[in-house]
C-alpha cells in the first residue's frame, strides 16, 4: 500500500515536471514543432458560428502553434498560457495577439464570455475535474471544448521504431484517446472524434531537434537527454526513408470537441 502511494505520488511529481518543461526551450518549440491542418481546426469549430468572428481562447497556446491556425480560419483568439517563457515567446511572433497568464484550471475571462475553448497538444496536462466547471463558466450558451493533438502516424513502420527509439526514463504510454477513452462530463454534451492526415518537412537532425522539444526528453538529464538525440539522429540516418535530405513525418491530427450542455 505504501509502496502504492510512493508511486502514485512520483508518477504525479513527475507529470508536473513535464507539464511545465517546455518554457525554457521555447524558441525551438516555436521552430521546431508541427502546426495543425486547418481541416481539423474547421471540425473542432463547427458548431461555433462564424459571424462575427468566434472568439475562441487558445487554452495551453504554448508559443502559439495553433493559434496561427485559429487566427486563419478567421477566429479572434485569447491566449491563454501558463509558462513565462513559452508565453513571450508566443507575444514576440503573434504581437496582435492578447495573451493572459493563465491556465486551465484557472481561466483569467468572464463568465460567458467565449464562444470556444481549444487546446493544441496540452488538454493531458490539464486537471479535468477543476478544468471542465472552469470551461462551462467561460464558455458562452452553447459553446465548444475541442483538444487537438498532431500524433505521430505509428501505422509507418519506420516511425513506430522512431517511437521505440526515442524512449527516455521518463517516457510514458500516449494519453489513450481512442472512441472508448473519451473523456466526459456532466456539464458537456458527449465527446465526438475525428482524425486528420498530417505531415511535417523534415530532415533526420530537424526532426531530432523535434523530439528534443519533447517533455520526455526535456527533464531527464543533460546526459540522458544528449544520448537520446544521439540514437534518434543515427536511427534517422540508418533508414532509407530518412537517411538523406528532406522528407514527409507522417502524422495523424486527433480531434475530440463536445458541445456546452444546456441546463
Ligand atoms: C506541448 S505544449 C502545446 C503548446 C501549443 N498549444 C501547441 O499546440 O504547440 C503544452 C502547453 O500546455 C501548457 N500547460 C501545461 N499545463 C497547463 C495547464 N494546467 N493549463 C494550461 N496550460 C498548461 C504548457 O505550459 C505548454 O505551453
Amino acid at each position: 500500500m505504501g509502496n502504492t502511494t510512493d508511486r502514485d505520488a512520483s508518477k504525479r511529481a513527475l507529470h508536473a515536471r513535464r507539464a511545465s518543461s517546455f518554457g525554457a526551450h521555447a524558441m525551438d518549440y516555436a521552430e521546431h514543432r508541427p502546426d495543425y491542418p486547418l481541416a481539423a481546426i474547421r471540425w473542432a469549430l463547427e458548431a461555433v458560428p462564424t459571424v462575427p468572428a468566434p472568439i475562441v481562447v487558445d487554452l495551453g497556446a504554448g508559443t502559439g502553434k495553433l493559434t496561427e491556425g485559429l487566427l486563419a480560419v478567421g477566429a479572434s483568439v485569447i491566449a491563454v498560457e501558463p509558462d513565462d517563457g513559452m508565453r513571450v515567446e508566443l507575444m514576440r511572433r503573434l504581437p496582435g495577439v492578447r495573451a493572459l497568464e493563465g491556465s486551465a484550471e484557472e481561466i483569467p475571462l468572464p463568465d460567458g464570455s467565449v464562444d470556444a475553448i481549444v487546446a493544441g497538444q496540452a488538454f493531458h496536462w490539464f486537471d479535468q475535474q477543476r478544468a471542465f466547471p472552469e470551461f462551462a463558466r467561460v464558455l458562452c450558451k452553447g459553446g465548444t471544448f475541442a483538444a487537438l493533438w498532431n500524433t505521430d502516424d505509428m501505422r509507418v513502420d519506420w516511425v513506430a521504431e522512431l517511437g521505440r527509439v526515442a524512449r527516455s526514463d521518463a517516457s510514458a504510454p500516449p494519453p489513450e484517446l481512442g472512441d472508448a477513452q473519451l473523456p466526459e462530463h456532466p456539464l458537456f454534451e458527449i465527446f465526438e472524434r475525428a482524425e486528420f492526415p498530417h505531415t511535417q518537412r523534415r530532415t533526420a537532425e530537424s526532426l531530432a531537434a523535434t523530439i528534443g522539444t519533447h517533455s520526455h526528453t526535456l527533464v531527464v538529464s543533460p546526459q540522458q537527454r544528449a544520448e537520446v538525440l544521439r540514437r534518434v539522429t543515427e536511427y534517422l540516418r540508418s533508414r532509407p526513408e530518412t537517411a538523406e535530405g528532406e522528407f514527409d513525418l507522417p502524422l495523424v491530427t486527433l480531434v475530440l470537441r463536445a458541445e456546452l450542455r444546456d441546463n
